[in-house]
This record gives structure tokens, sequence and C-alpha cells, in this order.
């Protein structure tokens, strides 16, 4: 059997996967097993954050491993502790807790919220219409989509979704006296690439602190760099109280983080929480890497990237309109966007969609000239 009818034989079928097996690559070039090249656009849905074995990440990584592998959080170790302090320095945050992927890192600030507003009797979490959360049982209740509420019901209780945008809907839910937090993705990636008002971000923040709601931010799919600012809320010119990260921290191990504020720092206590792999010294290793590489310059490229591929696709036949921030674009287009993703696959070239929208994600250290292809085939398939 070849690794494609193994993988339907064997794993779950819960994938719609593209019918191409990759094998290896090099930054945002792979090669799949038949040995034809693909230029990607979707770091592994925003993980790849410096491509596929990027040398310096390599690096750092295989020596994590050969000094020292997991270790359990019974034990201090010295990766999981800078890294916490590395990110806590660059936002402001007070406290990190790691877990091992995005829903995990939502699931611990929707814990912080609910013990946030125990003693005043408000449990209520408000997310938005069209986000997503997670795949867990308490993420999927916060993703305010209602096909994920479909078959694994019944859900935690205590979710309310509003409409992004309605600032009177918002108002007078967080003043109505039983929220204890709002998480919302500044923009919404499995939602269709949809950036939020800054106004509408702005009163979110403001409501939250006139009334001792948790303004949180799940930056799982918008961290690192991902917008051309280091966190997606950074645009908005407001502090989260909690956000939560994934996706490309690690730069391709799995890893998820839940940063906590002056206001919830000492929320979670001792037993309050845990997990087994969150913050191994190997992942954490990854995680240091991409963050020290996260630089004032490399942010900066990520914007001229950004604005590089609008300029290109902007006004193009095919081209309904371009939304997103820095190398998170979505682009709505006159055919389907399956089709153009096929397409391109064929064509050698690996795009992801979002609801009606391609998606393009590419490593943030694309090449130009690696663009400029992916671009062509683009074009030529819109
Ligand atoms: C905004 C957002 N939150 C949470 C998640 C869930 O992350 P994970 O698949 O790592 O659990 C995703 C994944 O796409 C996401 O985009």
């Amino acid at each position: 059997m070849n690794t494609k009818q193994t993988d339907l034989t064997y794993i779950v079928n819960t994938y719609g996967r593209f019918d191409v097996a990759l094998q290896k690559g090099s930054g945002a070039t792979y090669t799949d097993e038949d040995g034809k090249q693909y230029i990607d656009f979707g770091s592994g849905i925003a993980v790849n954050t410096f491509g596929t074995c990027d040398a310096e990440w390599v690096a750092a990584v295989t020596a994590q491993m050969n000094q020292m592998g997991h270790v359990s959080n019974l034990y201090y170790s010295a990766p999981q502790a800078k890294l916490a302090q590395m990110l806590c320095e660059k936002t402001g945050m007070k406290k990190v807790f790691f877990g091992n992927s995005g829903a995990e890192a939502n699931e611990c600030a929707l814990k912080i919220a609910r013990k946030y507003g125990e003693a005043t009797g408000r449990s209520t979490i408000v997310t938005l219409k069209s986000s997503f959360h997670g795949r867990t049982i308490a993420t999927l209740a916060a993703t305010g989509q209602d096909k994920f509420h479909e078959h694994f019901g019944p859900f935690p209780r205590g979710f309310r979704y509003i409409t992004p945008g309605n600032k009177e809907e918002l108002t007078s839910v967080l003043t109505s006296g039983q929220v204890c937090g709002i998480l919302m993705e500044v923009v919404q990636g499995e939602g269709g690439v949809n950036v939020l008002d800054k106004t509408y971000v702005q009163l979110a923040a403001r409501l939250c602190q006139e009334n001792d709601v948790l303004f949180m931010i799940d930056e799982v799919q918008t961290g690192n760099g991902r917008t051309g600012k280091l966190y997606g809320y950074m645009h908005y010119d407001v502090q989260p109280d909690v956000f939560t990260t994934a996706k490309g921290l690690a730069g391709g191990l799995p890893m998820g983080a839940c940063l906590i504020g002056e206001k919830a720092e000492q929320v979670l206590a001792k037993g309050d929480h845990g997990s087994t792999f969150g913050g191994n010294p190997i992942c954490a290793a990854g995680a240091v890497n991409v963050l020290s590489r996260l630089t004032d310059d490399l942010l900066t490229q990520v914007t001229a990237k950004g604005e590089y591929i609008r300029k290109e696709l902007e006004g193009h036949p095919g081209v309904k309109g371009i939304t997103g921030l820095g190398l998170m674009l979505g682009i709505t287009t006159e055919k389907p966007n399956g089709q153009i993703a096929a397409e391109c696959l064929s064509d050698g070239l690996l795009v992801l969609t979002a609801k009606d929208k391609v998606r393009l994600l590419p490593p943030l250290n694309i090449s130009f000239d690696e663009l400029k292809q992916g671009i062509a085939i683009l074009k030529k398939n819109l």
C-alpha cells in the first residue's frame, strides 16, 4: 500500500486531505513522494514560522534534545522558564501556563475566566459569531459557529455568542453583570480571515475594564509575528488581561501558551490546572529560538511581504477582495476556493481555504523568489 492507501485504511477519516503525500522540505519548498515540488503558502496552518527544517531552529531544538529531553512539570527546567520570561517581557503579561495546542491554551483561559468570576457569581463567557477556538468540548462550546455544535452535546453551559462589530450588543452583554470574560480573535482565522474593527476591540477592552470582565484574546493563529506585529492585539492599542497562543509559537513543535496579566495573575493556584507535556524543554527550546528571531526587522518584512501579495492580487481578474493583516490573508474569489486550491496544488502551490476564501499563511521568512513563483501559480488559477 502507498501512503495514501495506508492512511485511508488506518487513520480516522476526520480530515479532508489534499491528494498529495509530502515527504521532505526546506523553507517554503516541499517535495512530495513522487519528487514533485511545491511552494508553501500555508506553513502547516500557520505553524512553521520559519518554514520547514529551518537550520537555526533545527540546531536549537537538536541541541536541547541532546542535552535533555522531556522532563515533567514536577521539576524546574531552564528552557521553559526562559521562554516564559521572554513572553512576559515582550508583552507586559505576568504569568504563563504552557500546554500543547491552541485548544489547550484556550481551555486554560476559559478556566481562568470561570474562577475569576466565581466570587461574584458571574460565569458567562462571551465569544463572537464566526469564531474558532478549538476542538475540545469546552472550546467547541466557545466557538461561535453552529456547525461545530452538532453531534457532541451536551456542551458546557455559560457561553454567549455576539455579532462582531455590533457595539450595542457588546455593551449590553458586558454590562449585564453576568459575564466573567470575553474571548475574541482580532482576525478570525478559520471563520474567514475577518479583521475586527479597531473601535470595536477598543470598546470591548474599555467595557471589560469598567465592568471587571476579563478581556481575553485568542492569538493562536494571529500570534508570533503572523500579522506583522508580535501579537495581533498590538495593532489595536489594547492590553489583554489574558491571551492565548500556539501554532507558530514553537515553529513546528506542539506548544500552546496562556499568558495572564496583572488582573488575573493570581487566579490559578496549585492543583488548579496541569499538563504532562506542557512546556517541555524541547518545544520550549524551539519557541525560544522563534521568539528571539521575531525582531522588529523581521516583523517589518512580514508587513512588506503581505503588502506585496496584496498589490500583486488586488484588481487581478477573479479576485473580488482581500482581507487580513501581514502574512495572514484571505482572498474572496469568483471561482470556488476549493477548486482554486486543487488547481494550485496540481501546479505546485500549497494554499489553504477559510470559509469561502482562499487563505494564505506563508512562512514569515519566505523569500521574494518563492513568493513570486507562488503568486504566479495562484494568479493563473484565480
Ligand atoms: C484562533 C484559533 N484558536 C484555536 C485553535 C485550535 O488550535 P489547535 O488546533 O492547536 O488546538 C485554532 C486552530 O485553528 C485557531 O485558529
